[in-house]
């Protein structure tokens, strides 16, 4: 794992910012995996005003994100897919049929297993996700993978745990009815992209970050599963790295990765 902590909120977004035009502009078809939530919103504003600045564009990039909630449609504001819009799609030049979220506002069980089965397919035949962005939910999840999700997991029908209902009840009106269930990539399926990023902010997230980081390998945390991956990096701000044993370590390796970049063995 590769752990970058950096003063603030808003360096932490302009270094994913860096990271996915970075993609774009190496790659002939370039795939990423988006994610939803507070955090990834500052990266999202940072890649369109670079896309309004004419420094990069997305017309050869094809998205996948990583969930959406079943039982409420696409049209719903708070639906994965009207966030993505929202806050990304309608203000770049990506092309509408190159950018999937998963299709979940079925009713119908077998045709949710069939669309979960299509994601992965789809995902296949675009090449694989050059890289993954993840955020880190309060009780260590990546995507909708909730505590004791199988390291194994592909996308599939989730039930949602209830730290999670609870933290994501601020999005939703008082009496309205709010999912307990989503589709989402497995973490099998995150760790087969070939790259990772996930961002973490805020204090509220040390503990989570901790246990992903520093603490064993295991279900309890669905995001230490990225310790398994041999091209994972955590972008942390200050407070998220809050609770790090080994955070001065963790910056003295990213000043000898630099000076290794330029050839250095000091
Ligand atoms: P947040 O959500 O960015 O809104 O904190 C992260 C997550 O639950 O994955």
């Amino acid at each position: 794992m590769q752990v970058i902590i950096l003063p603030s909120a808003h360096e932490v977004a302009l270094y994913a910012a860096d990271r996915v035009v970075d993609v774009i502009n190496t790659k002939p078809d370039p795939v990423l995996g988006l994610a939803t939530g507070s955090t990834p919103i500052a990266l999202y504003k940072e890649l369109v005003a670079r896309y309004q600045a004419k420094n990069v564009s997305f017309r050869r990039v094809t998205s996948f994100n990583l969930d959406e909630y079943i039982g409420i449609t696409d049209a719903h504001q708070q639906s994965y897919r009207a966030f993505m819009e929202h806050y990304l799609f309608e203000q770049i030049d990506i092309f509408d049929e190159n950018t999937h979220v998963p299709i979940a506002d079925s009713q119908d069980v077998d045709v949710l297993k069939r669309s979960a089965q299509d994601y992965e397919q789809c995902i296949q035949l675009a090449g694989g996700i050059d890289l993954q962005i993840l955020g880190i939910g309060l009780n260590g999840h990546i995507g909708f993978n909730e505590p004791t999700s199988s390291f194994a997991s592909r996308t599939r029908i989730k039930t949602l745990s209830e730290s999670t209902v609870v933290a994501n009840k601020r999005f939703f009106e008082e009496g309205e009815y709010q999912p307990h269930l989503a589709l989402t990539m497995g973490i099998g399926t995150i760790l087969e992209s070939k790259s990772v990023l996930l961002m973490a902010t805020g204090k509220t997230k040390a503990e989570a970050v901790k246990a992903m980081i520093e603490g064993p390998l295991s279900a309890m945390c669905p995001a230490s599963a990225l310790q398994l991956h041999e091209a994972a990096t955590i972008v942390l701000d200050e407070e998220a790295a809050g609770l790090l044993e080994l955070k001065e370590y963790y910056q003295w390796c990213e000043q000898k990765r630099q000076q290794l970049h330029e050839g250095s063995l000091a």
